[in-house]
């Protein structure tokens, strides 16, 4: 089996890359970048090999998802999710973000909107705004341990009224793996209030506690009509997220229709890349993945271990994602910018709707991981 080296530093400047050639940087200064969720690894070796195949072929028309796709895709849902689909479920476009809007512009009314908890994951609660409809939000609790829902909160808002909840399983920030009790949750309160469920499921597979399972809130439903719509893909666990692609499952035909109409007009097709690059992930992936999920773990420790020291920070450990969210004591000010100062770009709370918080992306190499410690414990050297 070989063994991928997720030390190699691969230089990511001068490649249009959204977090290494970030605009705002100041000119001359060394930047440490850890804010968008892509990973600095290289691919898995069969992808590239699969993107070389569609490059040397030389021909890029229209594409469209092929039988081969749907059926690995819904040989993934029953493998690793346990949830049994019908290929006509399947409707694939090229990002998770324009099916959520597509969804939201198709379910949610001026009237009752959009619910989401926050801290979120942005676009989830910058829909609202793109679509001029009604934002409804409820918090999220530390309890031991991990973040979950403020259900009391949820069923307040949903008393209030809301057509479509958008739900984040793992949850970006923070991490939360959802587990079957809350699971049932959230299905049962979203079927009292008739709220359809909106599930982005782009970190399933981001697991950095392997053995705890991924559950589909789509399986969830019983015998009762399932009007979900819940998105998969591999760009996030497999580092392709700029090669856009993504799967919607939607069991009901109505809804599927609804939704699609949506669409059109609106996202472009499949790229042949983007295509043979899925099925390479489905078919070949899963030994780079536990590798880089194992890796990914030590640099979450290594943070956490840190943070459990240090005066003013606090963090859960992260079920899923690879995205740290970290607490900052108010004494600290506008700790965000000081990181940013001292050569550490990280995500603002606020930009998820939380308070006293930053965001980091920990898929990087170790000696990025210390050098972010670093400068984190310099920063907190000169405000303590
Ligand atoms: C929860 C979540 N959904 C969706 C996306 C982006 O999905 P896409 O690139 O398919 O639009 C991200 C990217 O970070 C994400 O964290």
């Amino acid at each position: 089996m070989k063994k991928y080296n997720f030390d190699e530093v691969i230089d990511r400047k001068g490649t249009s890359s959204y977090k290494w050639d970030n605009a705002t940087y100041p000119v001359g200064k060394e930047m440490l970048p850890m804010p968008v969720a892509d990973m600095d690894f290289k691919i898995a070796d069969e992808i590239i090999e699969a993107l070389n195949k569609v490059t040397e072929h030389g021909v890029f028309g229209y594409s469209l998802p092929d039988e081969e796709l749907k059926s690995l895709m819904q040989d993934k849902l029953k493998k690793d999710y346990h949830w049994d689909t019908e290929l006509e479920w399947q409707v694939w476009i090229p990002g998770i973000v324009p099916g959520i809007t597509a969804a939201c512009a198709a379910f949610a009314s001026a009237e009752r909107g959009i619910l989401t908890s926050i801290p979120v994951y942005h676009p989830f609660h910058l829909v609202a705004g793109w679509l001029n409809k009604p934002l409804k939000t409820f918090g999220m609790l530390e309890v031991e341990g991990r973040w979950t829902y403020d259900f009391e909160e949820m069923e307040q808002r949903l008393q209030e009224g809301a057509d479509v909840f958008l739900f984040c399983n793992p949850h970006n920030p923070g991490g939360t793996v959802f587990n079957q009790t809350e699971i049932d949750r959230i299905v049962a309160l979203c079927k009292k209030y008739n709220c359809k469920i909106i599930s982005d499921e782009i970190h399933a597979d981001i697991r950095l506690f392997p053995q705890s399972d991924h559950i589909c809130i789509g399986n969830n439903f019983g015998n009762s009509p399932n009007d979900s719509i819940s998105f998969f893909a591999t760009t996030k666990a497999f580092n392709t997220a700029g090669l856009g692609i993504s799967v919607a499952i939607i069991p009901d035909p109505q809804v599927r229709n609804e939704f699609l109409k949506h669409t059109f007009g609106f996202l472009p097709m499949l790229s042949r890349h983007a295509i043979e690059m899925k099925k390479a992930c489905l078919k070949f992936g899963s030994t780079w993945l536990s590798q880089m999920l194992d890796y990914v773990q030590i640099n979450h420790q290594m943070l956490n271990e840190f943070v459990a020291e240090s005066k003013g920070l606090k963090m859960v450990s992260l079920e899923g994602t690879y995205l740290a969210w970290v607490e900052f004591d108010p004494s600290l000010g506008d700790f965000q910018q000081k990181l940013f100062e001292a050569g550490l770009h990280v995500l603002r709370g606020e930009q998820f709707l939380g308070k006293n918080a930053v965001r980091l992306n920990l898929a990087t190499t170790k000696s990025n991981v210390q050098k972010a410690i670093q400068i984190m414990q310099n920063v907190l050297n000169e405000t303590n």
